[in-house]
């Protein structure tokens, strides 16, 4: 329940994302709704920051809206307004269609457009705007993600008083891939505004300290980047610089809690025998993203089929995808493709009444994701790049029952900390046959040793400390 507010007070913390923690809804009638928005960064954040009171700005989710400050459940949110042409060049085209695939190793080619780029500098411009008339004097600001790179410098131009953290949440490239980049010194001037910087792993951290020596010719520490320690350091003036290492993480505990309600447990049971209560279910949730590696598990899942390996009576495949940026080339081409995959398999190995594969373009409510891990005997994560990702840690902390298998790419930043898990390289076909078999063959004793190694990792790192680590490196009160 959200309520307008005019409030002049300042506030002393403040997140800067792209998005607000909440979308605008336009339904067809008219109304309009709030609903939670996609995406890791707010399963992350919102939880972390509801129980800090602090300030949000961001963009609500549709173009041409002026929506007023407003407040929800102690949580000040500020949307900064995207017009048509700002949603076009700016989001669809600079940042996930230039930044997107060049983060995520070149997987799709990135477009250089010199006119999504000032596209990308007006609006960095505009939330450095807003959140500087949103902090209070000395206020801490925590800037969120790729859309948002150039804001820790024009935020610290516009408000040198303010303590500015920034946080990657997608893979930092390698220095070779990164060089492409025909804006790579503004973007490096741009995150260099900030007091602390933060990457998922050590190796984005050293990349950037190499680029800021390269391209902007400063001199940074030489020593190894730790997780959570011996972060970076680079003088710029009178300010030390710190670039640290903080893999973020869930609310672990809450959805351990949610997991074991009887709610979320009949539900599981529903979702078997809806699904024709077969011997195993395994599993893929993940935004509709070529990242992600969907059509990649949906083929060694076909060749499983194919070569007699699995049962198409025994094994079902539950494929949950949220819709994401759905006017950008390479998302529309690959749901083509993706949904072309899913026909094929069912047009061979289907029977009435019973799909071997379960395709749903939609995005389902935290109850229903608890139930849907808690039904999984094997969850399949086969991104090709991902900066953590938090899905398999989800379904880690739903695992109570110490049930459940996870298949997990070795790219997905996650891979470093999950290593009970099958590992996998996505780009090899037999490895990932080979998981999938193994781990819907699994020896439940050893599938309980897995599980219980997979969770003791989750559940003592919880989204509560990766903030809490981040904002100590920041030196920011809130850490206390
Ligand atoms: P990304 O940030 O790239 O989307 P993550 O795995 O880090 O990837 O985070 C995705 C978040 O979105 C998770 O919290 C996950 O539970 C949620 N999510 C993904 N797909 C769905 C879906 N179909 N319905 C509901 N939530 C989803
Ligand atoms: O880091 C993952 C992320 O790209 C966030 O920055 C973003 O908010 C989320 O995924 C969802 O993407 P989008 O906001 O483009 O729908």
């Amino acid at each position: 329940p959200a309520t307008a507010t005019k409030s002049e007070a300042r506030a002393e913390f403040v997140v800067v994302a792209n998005r607000l923690p909440v979308d605008l809804d336009r339904a067809e009638d008219g109304t309009r709704r709030w609903t939670q928005s996609p995406g890791g960064l707010v399963s992350a954040l919102e939880p972390f920051l509801r129980s800090r009171k602090g300030a949000w700005v961001g963009w609500p989710g549709v173009p041409d809206v002026e929506v007023d400050e407003f407040s929800d459940d102690g949580l000040v949110l500020h949307p900064v307004t995207l017009t048509s042409t700002d949603v076009r060049d700016y989001y669809e085209g600079f940042s996930n269609a230039t930044l997107w695939p060049l983060y995520h190793d070149v997987v799709a080619r990135p477009i250089f457009d010199r006119g999504w780029w000032e596209s990308y500098v007006r609006v960095n411009r505009r939330f450095a705007e807003a959140s500087a008339a949103v902090a209070g004097e000395g206020a801490t600001v925590w800037v969120q993600d790729y859309q948002l790179q150039l804001v820790p410098s024009m935020l610290r131009e516009l408000r040198p008083d303010l303590r500015i953290g920034f946080f990657l949440h997608i893979p930092f490239p390698p220095v070779e891939l990164f060089m492409q980049m025909p804006w790579r010194a503004e973007i490096v001037r741009g995150l260099i505004g900030a007091d602390l910087v933060g990457f998922h792993r050590p190796g984005g951290a050293q990349n950037f300290l190499w680029l800021a020596r390269q391209l902007i010719g400063l001199e940074p520490s030489r020593g190894s980047v730790g997780v959570r320690s011996r972060p970076g350091m680079v003088q710029v003036g009178d300010r030390t610089v710190r670039v640290g290492a903080f893999p973020i993480s869930i609310d672990a505990a809450g959805l351990d809690s949610l997991a074991r309600t009887k709610a979320v447990a009949d539900r599981a049971a529903q979702v078997r025998s809806d699904l024709g209560n077969p011997e195993t279910i395994l599993l893929g949730v993940d935004r509709l993203d070529y990242t992600k590696g969907i059509d990649l598990r949906l083929q060694a899942f076909h060749e499983l089929l194919q070569e007699g390996r699995v049962k198409p009576e025994n094994v079902t495949f539950v494929q949950l995808a949220t819709p994401s940026r759905e006017r950008v080339e390479h998302y529309q081409r690959m749901r083509g493709e993706i949904e072309q995959m899913v026909g094929r398999i069912n047009g061979e190995f289907a029977r009435v009444g019973h799909p071997v594969v379960h395709y749903l373009h939609q995005s389902v409510n935290r109850t229903e994701l608890a139930a849907f891990f808690s039904a999984a005997d094997v969850m399949v994560v086969t991104p090709l790049r991902d900066g953590m990702n938090l899905v398999c840690k989800e379904y880690v902390a739903c695992r109570h029952d110490l049930g459940g298998a996870l298949v997990l790419s070795e790219f997905a930043g996650a891979a470093a900390e999950l290593s009970s898990a099958f590992l996998v390289n996505p780009h090899d076909l037999d490895g990932v046959k080979n998981a999938l078999e193994q781990a819907i063959t699994l020896d439940p004793a050893e599938g309980r040793r897995r599980m219980r190694a997979l969770r003791r990792q989750v559940l003592t790192h919880d989204v509560d400390r990766w903030a809490r680590s981040f904002l100590e490196a920041l030196g920011s009160e809130t850490a206390a």
